[in-house]
């Protein structure tokens, strides 16, 4: 059947890989906030560093003792910075180079099928997913030479990825349709397995170049593969599915953003913008759908394939969450429970199931930051939900951490608190138990099944900090410090900027970091400064309360990462939408920078393609290695030009080829550390 661009129910909403619009709850009262030691007018006159000094100047530590003696560089940064770019293709500074690997679609497994616009759904699943996002590069014993390198696969996009689509009005988000409303299986299963994670063994050769290895550990994730509940929620009824009546098991992970690390040596995959795959068409919507967004629009539609599915029916039509039959168990509105987790899998492990962790809450997690392990105290572990007036949680573990026995387990049983920022540099962690902080049966949420379900609304009645969208977090390893991206939050009133988000409409966010009390990461306090606030020279700050300047003003932080000398990695996601447009328009395309947590010495290291946004960091362990993420390169592209045949980019084939999310490996001429 012919395609076309019919547009769906989804296109009245869903023009990116965004949020949906949220009206915030338990808003603190921003009127009574008069004496607050951080006053916001302080921080857009350009003194965040006397702010800072103010708020922290009785803190003790080697940080903030060497940033008020430092007025600028300590040697950490020793790169020369790199322009804005607007050009087609990847950029990193003099004595530095850069290999594209593992693009979108590159054989890794099974028959190793070559890669073409023509690859089957089948075949999709034996090569690398879409938009590669957190990374995570597992050595072999130590090496910096041979390991896994196991990737996130976020979305897809459709328009490029599909024959049927050239020629069609689509913009990067949307899907296209037969003329009777459906939706080809084949194109679903292709973008179904184009999601999730990817295991890719590689080594690097004698001439410095790396090299993916036809490996038995090589292994596609998909939304397909089956999955284990562990923790609280695990045969809650709630869960209960035709799949899975007993309410144990679930299939395939979605929007894979970013990852974490255990201390054990798994991934972490997390699930962010899932409620985009959903659809509930009727009847009364549970909080646990309504409050992450899921109600009669969905963008993705997999669930219009079911009807020319034949057998394999039953793993599209379960994206539609409306009640069809008598039962929970003989139909899938609850599968949208399955969702909105992190996803623990052991990458040494071939036939290893993946197990979503519910003890660590549903809702749209960016990634998951371990503190450092330390033997006979608890496991912590910080992620963010990133959406406009969400929040920042943290997990405790209720068991203490001993290297010879930890394992996955150490996530099912601790405690879930999440943040509040006061606006006088203190903050507090929440518990999300019964019993604590307004939670319990008279507000809805008498168990702890209940509370992590819906995660989000708990959070709502404990009280917790509404955020500018928390994306990545950080650890620095030489003082504790948590940092955390704020990418931007537009809907942010006047009356509701103050404090950790002092900015109405707030297009270019912030970075946050975070000292918990006793320098204790399971403690129940913590102090806040802001470290920079992203922007142009205008409205971006670094630490001294310096305006930026055209060596390192961006916008849109998202990915963060320390390396073990300290250095910050800074990665921006202006929207493919907002590209080159005001008010990003100096920014040019997305890039990637390395701040001196010290100093707050800021500069830009890498500009990627048009369209596309710089995610996912991790060296190999002796950091002459760096592997990041291109992802999404001409998502800009306007519907009118697609149609036309016009792309954005064609990174990084280049000529007139299809532009490819992938991984990029950069190394130094002389071999030494990235970055230094
Ligand atoms: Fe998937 Fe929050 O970026
Ligand atoms: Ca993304
Ligand atoms: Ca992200
Ligand atoms: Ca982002």
């Amino acid at each position: 059947m012919k395609e076309t661009a019919i547009p769906g129910p989804a296109d009245v909403e869903f023009i990116s890989n965004e949020e949906p619009a949220r009206t915030p709850v338990a808003q603190p009262d921003f009127e009574t906030v008069a004496s607050a030691r951080y006053p916001r007018r302080a921080i857009l006159r350009g003194g965040l560093g006397l702010a800072i000094a103010s708020l922290f100047g009785s803190l003790p530590g080697p940080v903030l003792a060497r940033q008020r003696g430092s007025n600028g560089a300590t040697g950490l940064l020793g790169f020369e910075a790199v322009p804005v770019s607007r050009a087609d293709t990847a950029v990193v500074p003099p004595g530095y180079r850069i290999q594209v690997l593992l693009p979108w679609g590159e054989p890794i497994t099974g028959t190793y099928p070559a890669f073409s616009t023509d690859n089957t759904g089948a075949e999709q699943a034996m090569q690398m997913g879409a938009h590669h996002d957190g990374m995570h590069f597992f050595p072999f014993a130590g090496s910096s030479r041979e390991g896994l390198l196991v990737v996130n696969h976020e979305y897809a996009e459709p328009r490029l990825m599909h024959r049927a689509a050239a020629g069609l009005g689509l913009i990067s988000f949307d899907v296209p349709l037969r003329e009777d409303g459906s939706r080809d299986p084949d194109q679903v299963l292709k973008e179904m397995h184009a999601h999730g994670v990817s295991i890719v063994r590689i080594r690097r050769d004698d001439d410095g170049q790396w090299l993916p290895l036809r490996d038995s550990l090589n292994r596609r994730i998909t939304a397909l593969t089956p999955m284990e509940f562990s923790g609280p929620l695990r045969g809650d009824p709630r869960l209960q599915t035709a799949y899975s009546p007993d309410a144990t098991r679930g299939r395939g992970t979605l929007n894979n953003c970013a990852n974490g690390v255990t201390p054990w040596g798994t991934y972490l995959a997390c699930e962010e913008n899932w409620r985009y795959y959903f659809v509930r068409e009727q009847g009364e919507i549970p909080a646990s759908l309504s409050r992450y967004g899921v109600g009669p629009l969905n963008a993705w539609r997999w669930h219009l394939a079911a009807a020319n599915a034949g057998e394999a029916a039953d793993q599209y039509a379960r994206f539609d969450a409306t009640p069809r039959a008598d039962s929970p168990q003989q139909d899938y509105r609850n599968e949208p429970h399955a969702f909105g987790w992190v996803v623990e899998v052991d990458p040494f492990d071939p036939a290893n199931t993946p197990v979503k962790r519910t003890h660590l809450g549903r809702f749209a997690h960016e990634g998951a930051v371990f503190a450092p392990a330390r033997q006979g105290k608890p496991v912590v572990l910080y992620s963010g939900d990133d959406s406009m007036f969400e929040y920042i949680y943290k997990f405790v573990s209720a068991q203490p951490y001993h290297p010879a026995s930890a394992s996955g387990a150490l996530l099912d049983e601790g405690t879930l608190y999440a943040a509040r920022f006061d606006s006088d540099g203190n903050g507090e962690w929440l518990a999300l138990v019964p019993g604590a902080n307004g939670l319990g049966p008279e507000s809805g949420f008498a168990t702890l099944a209940d509370i992590l379900l819906n995660t989000r609304g708990a959070a709502d009645v404990a009280g917790a900090t509404p955020m500018d969208r928390p994306e990545w977090g950080a650890i620095d390893p030489g003082t504790g410090l948590v940092y955390f991206t704020l990418t931007k939050n537009t809907r942010r009133s006047e009356g509701q900027a103050e404090g950790v988000n002092p900015r109405a409409q707030n297009a270019m966010g912030q970075i946050v970091r975070w000292r918990e009390a006793g320098n204790d990461h399971a403690a129940s306090a913590f102090t806040w400064e802001l470290f920079l606030l992203a922007g142009d020279a205008d409205s971006g700050r670094d630490l001294q309360g310096t305006a930026l300047s055209a060596e390192n003003l961006f916008a849109n932080p998202d990915g963060l990462w320390f390396d073990a000398d300290r250095r910050l990695w800074i990665q921006t996601d202006i929207s493919d939408l907002d590209l080159h447009k005001e008010p990003y328009q100096a920014m040019g395309n997305n890039a990637m920078l390395a701040a001196d947590p010290d100093t707050g010495e800021l500069r830009r290291f890498f500009t990627g393609p048009p369209g596309a946004e710089i995610t996912g960091c991790i060296t190999t362990p002796d950091q002459t290695t760096m592997f990041i993420n291109v992802q999404h390169p001409g998502a800009s592209t306007s519907a009118q030009d697609f149609a036309a045949g016009k792309i954005d980019s064609h990174w990084p084939a280049g000529g007139k080829a299809v532009p490819r999310s992938a991984t990029v490996v950069i190394t130094r001429e002389d071999g030494g550390k990235i970055g230094a």
